[in-house]
């Protein structure tokens, strides 16, 4: 069964999108392993002299490398994503640079119709920065819109036709894991780009 990381892609407490993720790992159980991760309380990326990374930023970090594939779901504030989530991606290219060659599939939540559609896209041209390097899944969003009226009690999405939509997608992600992990032949590529890209001060 393939592993993947979900990554919540906010600092709130209250986040329809972590509901999200909660329903997606739930609702695929029997197909993927799903590990839900924070990034909540991450501290703002600083470009420390050391260029040492938290532990907790390397922690999650290696989480990413040791994955199959990452599911991030971002909330829409002011028609990007939340700070918290840039301040990750600023923080992984510090570190061992974790989503070079990751297969990558993107979900959102929003309170209001469009679900997220304007994050998303910033979401996907920040993991398709050189230094970010993802293999982002194309031509495919899931977009969660009136996402506080998204779920009953149970955390389950109350909408037929947004699970089938899920379903479809999350196929349509694991072929592509499989198809992107054969393209880039893992670790060389990895390997080979970690070292090329730095942004570290000299
Ligand atoms: C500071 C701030 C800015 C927001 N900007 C937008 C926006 O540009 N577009 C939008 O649809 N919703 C906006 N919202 C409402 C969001 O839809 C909602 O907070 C968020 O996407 C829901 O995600 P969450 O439940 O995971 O926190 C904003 C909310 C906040 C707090």
């Amino acid at each position: 069964m393939k592993r993947f990381i979900g990554i919540v892609g906010t600092n709130s407490d209250n986040s329809t999108n972590r509901m999200l993720l909660k329903f997606i790992q739930k609702h695929f159980k029997e197909k993927v392993a799903i590990e839900i991760c924070e990034i909540k309380d991450l501290p703002i990326f600083n470009k420390p002299k050391d260029q040492k990374a938290p532990e907790e930023v390397q922690r999650i970090a290696n989480k990413i490398v040791e994955a199959d594939g990452v599911i991030i779901s971002t909330p829409e504030y002011n028609h990007s994503i939340p700070a918290i989530l840039k301040c990750a991606f600023e923080w992984f290219t510090f570190t061992t640079r974790p989503f070079v060659d990751k297969p990558v599939m993107i979900t959102g939540a929003s309170y209001g119709t469009l679900g997220s559609s304007r994050a998303q896209i910033h979401l996907r041209q920040i993991l398709d920065s050189p230094e970010v390097k993802a293999r982002i899944m194309p031509s495919s969003e899931f977009l969660l819109g009136h996402s506080l009226q998204a779920f009953d009690e149970n955390g389950n999405l109350k909408d037929e036709n947004k699970i089938n939509e899920l379903n479809e997608i999350m196929d349509e992600f694991v072929q592509f894991v499989d198809i992107t992990n054969q393209l880039v032949g893992s670790t060389y590529s990895r390997n080979k780009d970690i070292n090329y890209f730095s942004w570290r001060d000299k």
